[in-house]
């Protein structure tokens, strides 16, 4: 956990559970990254951690992005990303897709089968088509099995029909995520390189080889760093392209969870507010395995089977790993898990047993922002209890809840109730303001925050306070304004 993380902990003590991300250290990813491999260019898989932050802070680095669906190009594009810094990664689309890609700029995707290349000449012409083939490699800490890629010799007839459907040529490989063993990268490059050479002998050329992200985090024990890994990748092509996700965002993130309840049987249980469905999908066969540090003192300690909060039974997140917990946890009791920036939040469920997303802070990052910038959502509410649109007290705390809950400092909150109905709520923060205006005949109600900085998410402000008061949140507008 960085410094900033404690601090921002320490001082906002916000609601458990949530994750916390320092942008400052996904910077110093993203640079040792293009140090690792400099003559490569960086595509951030978007999927790996989706918020606006993050993809605002790569991009002003001089990142591309990998993206897996027309939301990911949407969300990439109103930060201001232009289209051809994107890669549609995702071998997996629908025709229509393709078509929303191309009709917004999107030239650069990856396949593996017949019928998406038919689909990609037919809608997305003159692109760059990636073949992703499999790697011949040990299986990774979450393994993509069989579920992508061609074999080398499919891939070379393929890049050749793409050819003569006048796509241009070029070559991907995923050596499965959190991948510890660098030959996976070596066998990637020989594989790359027999189908480039199998090419040129049919005069085709190969426009790029992306050698997919993979990268390892070290979460219990240290993993290989990344010149490890990209070692044998170096020079295999003029023009090579890295496309990781874990290895931007895992280490810039920790998440605050509490302890639930613990229940001694045959074995010792302990829940958490935190589980496989509200953020910790990676622990699905107990793949990931997470560092966790807690609030007691870890002597004395003891064995111990660790749970998530739902009513589900496969809500278990180690039952086989070994994991020891101090014997004086009790309830109530914070535990930190650490290096959670990567496949979390972004795998959180709406609203499964009620359990809300998982909430997103962010620390660090201000020089690269500025701070004469902001974001201005404005919204509106509807399908709201008439009782609840007039009563003041209720709506004050929904509101400053729902801006806590999404990183802002409120001051003050203020409110006015109106003859024969309706109120207004104004809430003075440290990023700027948020007000509320009701109108209870109609179920109704106007929204507007206004958040300067990046620390508060004016968006997940209005969608909190929506669940709060179980509205349906329509016309929602974000207004950028200051320096982009
Ligand atoms: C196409 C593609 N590219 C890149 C990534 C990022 O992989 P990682 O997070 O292991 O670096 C993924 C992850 O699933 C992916 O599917």
């Amino acid at each position: 956990m960085s410094e900033a993380i404690r601090e921002f902990l320490d001082r906002a003590s916000p609601p458990t559970p949530c994750l916390v991300m320092d942008l400052d250290t996904v910077r110093a990813n993203y640079l040792a990254m293009r140090g690792a491999l400099p003559e490569a260019s960086v595509l951030y898989a978007v999927k790996a951690n989706p918020a606006l932050e993050i993809v605002r802070l790569l991009a002003g680095l001089g990142s591309g992005f990998d993206v897996a669906s027309p939301g990911e190009i949407d969300l990439c594009l109103a930060e201001g990303v232009e289209a051809v810094r994107l890669s549609y990664g995702n071998t997996i689309k629908k025709a229509a897709d393709i078509a929303y890609a191309y009709r917004l700029g999107v030239r650069r995707f990856s396949f593996d089968s017949a019928d998406d290349l038919e689909n990609l000449g037919r809608l997305a012409p003159g692109s760059v088509v990636a073949c992703r083939f499999l790697v011949d490699a040990p299986a990774s800490g979450t393994p993509f099995g069989a579920k992508f890629g061609c074999a080398t010799a499919e891939a070379i007839a393929l890049l050749s029909r793409a050819s003569s459907l006048g796509l241009r040529p070029a070559v991907c490989f995923h050596v499965g995520s959190q991948q510890r063993d660098p030959s996976a990268w070596l066998s990637g490059a020989r594989q790359a390189v027999e189908i480039v050479k199998a090419l040129a002998d049919k005069g085709i050329d190969v426009e790029s080889i992306n050698i997919g992200g993979g990268f390892p985090v070290g979460y219990v024990t240290a993993a290989p760093s990344l010149e490890e890994c990209v070692a044998a990748v170096r020079g295999v092509h003029p023009r090579l392209f890295v496309e990781p996700g874990r290895a931007l965002v895992a280490t810039a993130g920790t998440i605050r969870a509490e302890v639930v309840s613990i229940a001694q049987r045959a074995d010792r249980w302990v829940y958490l507010d935190i589980g496989r469905y509200n953020g910790l999908a990676e622990t699905e066969n107990e793949y990931i395995a997470y560092r966790l540090t807690c609030s007691r003192p870890s002597t004395p300690d003891g064995p111990v089977i660790i749970a998530g909060p739902t009513c589900d039974g496969d809500d278990v997140l180690y039952q086989r790993t070994p994991y020891r917990l101090p014997l004086a946890l009790r309830a109530g009791d914070r535990v930190d898990i650490q290096h959670a920036g990567a496949y979390t939040a972004s795998y959180s469920s709406v609203s499964f047993n009620g359990i809300a997303p998982l909430a997103t802070y962010f620390v660090g990052g201000s020089a690269e922002v500025g701070s004469f910038a902001g974001r201005h959502v404005l919204a509106e509410l509807h399908g709201v209890e008439a009782a609840v649109l007039d009563d003041d007290g209720f709506l004050r705390e929904a509101l400053e809840r729902s801006l806590k809950q999404a990183g802002a400092t409120v001051c003050d909150v203020v409110s006015k109730s109106f003859d024969p109905q309706g109120v207004t709520v104004l809430a003075l923060l440290a990023e700027s303001h948020a007000s509320v205006h009701t109108y209870p005949e109609r179920g109704s109600v106007f929204v507007d925050v206004f958040t300067c900085g990046q620390r508060a998410d004016p968006v997940q402000a209005v969608r909190l306070l929506g669940e709060a008061l179980g509205a349906t949140v329509s016309r929602v507008q974000t207004v950028h304004r200051g320096q982009s």
